[in-house]
């Protein structure tokens, strides 16, 4: 398996995850354990795809820009969550922030699979995307 694909498959876990969570409504059960879950599933990644791809990728002059844009994301991404867990999850602002992070996380997925992924492709050599994978898949088990 090669890199882009090892990621995707998680991409495919936060997006469902936050499809279900857009779909709760006040202080349930089901709000509280799959925002957990995203939470979890949001840090893991950032920091397995920091670690395995954009570190790597920020040893080339064509991928250290979009390296350092996509990290900035994952910044953001990082506020947004802990202004969700600052809101009452039985209060109608949840769902806003919810609704807010949502689009960025797609943003920001969409923007890794169709830009950065193509800039990535050209960088790296058919044995890193694979070695970047076991070690990706790896950080994901074991964080
Ligand atoms: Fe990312
Ligand atoms: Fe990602």
């Amino acid at each position: 398996m090669k890199i882009f694909e090892a990621i995707r498959q998680d991409h495919e876990k936060q997006r469902l995850l936050m499809k279900v969570l857009v779909e709760t409504s006040g202080e349930s059960p089901s709000r509280e354990k799959f925002f957990k879950e995203l939470k979890i599933e949001l840090a893991k990644h950032a920091i397995a795809e920091e670690r395995h791809f954009y570190i790597p990728l920020m040893d080339s002059d064509q991928t250290i820009e979009p390296s350092r844009h996509a990290i900035a994301e994952h910044h953001e991404i990082d506020e947004l969550v802990e202004k969700i867990e600052q809101t009452e999850m039985s209060s109608s602002a949840w769902l806003v922030h919810m609704k807010r992070l949502q689009e960025r996380v797609l943003h920001h997925l969409n923007e890794e699979e169709h830009e950065f992924f193509q800039q990535a492709g050209k960088v790296l050599t058919a044995q890193q995307k694979e070695q970047l994978a076991a070690a990706y898949k790896n950080e994901m088990l074991i964080a």
